[in-house]
């Protein structure tokens, strides 16, 4: 017999598609969606409005150990909102300036520590779907269905892109964008502390040449092929 309701682990690479996927999985199966790169975005940018710099380990510590971070459940399909020390930092996260710096942020130790400690709490009663970089490697471990999401960079670049045309940011380069990405990944990748890695039992899913839909359907299928195996 089950101790709790499972809990869906999913992570991979910037841009293949873990946001949007996740909330639909989340939408569609009843789950709290937890978006961790939120959380790694909402100390950056506390980070960056401290004007602290990023080399000073204990500043950024005592920061990190002190802030309030909430990760307060939308209806959907609208994101979860977040707020650090009270204020709501929700759309400001996914600037350029953040995305810039939280790699450098995510690889400290101290940073990981809290925010992995806080991502176990919401995950203590299962029922949930969590999406990053070490889900299924170092937060939940022991997660019923774990997968890896990845497509090519050209095709993560390519809808990046797309999005920021869509909200009426057409500065940006393919090029450029396919260089950022190739950047982060690397970092993410190659950092001491739970890098970006394919945990061993995970499923790995290709999203090059399928729809949001699809991926959707594949891991809401194998959530409920759990079911039946319990
Ligand atoms: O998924 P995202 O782009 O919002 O993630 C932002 C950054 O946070 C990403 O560069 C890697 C880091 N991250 C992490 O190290 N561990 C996680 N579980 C989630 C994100």
């Amino acid at each position: 017999l089950r101790h709790r309701r499972p809990i869906i682990a999913i992570d991979g690479p910037a841009g293949a598609g873990k946001s949007t996927v996740t909330r639909r999985v989340a939408q569609s199966l009843n789950l709290l969606h937890l978006d961790t790169g939120a959380m790694y975005r909402a100390v950056a940018w506390l980070v960056m409005r401290s004007g602290i710099s990023l080399d000073d380990e204990g500043a950024i510590a005592e920061l990190v150990t002190q802030a309030n971070l909430e990760l307060i459940p939308a209806e959907p399909p609208n994101p979860t909102r977040v707020k650090i020390n009270g204020e709501d930092v929700t759309e400001t996260i996914r600037t350029p300036e953040v995305t810039a710096i939280v790699s450098q942020i995510a690889a400290k130790a101290s940073v990981r520590q809290a925010l992995v400690q806080q991502q176990q709490r919401y995950g203590k009663t299962g029922g949930i779907v969590a999406e990053g970089r070490d889900i299924g490697t170092a937060v939940f471990p022991d997660a019923e269905l774990k997968i890896f999401l990845t497509a090519s960079v050209e095709e993560r670049a390519k809808r990046r892109w797309q999005d920021f045309k869509e909200q009426g940011r057409e500065e940006i380069s393919l090029e450029q964008l396919e260089q950022d990405i190739q950047a982060r990944d690397y970092f993410d990748s190659h950092r001491e502390i739970a890098p970006l890695q394919q945990a061993i039992d995970a499923i790995k899913i290709d999203t090059d040449k399928l729809s949001i839909e699809e991926v959707t359907e594949q891991i809401i299928n194998l959530y409920e092929q759990l079911d039946s195996k319990a």
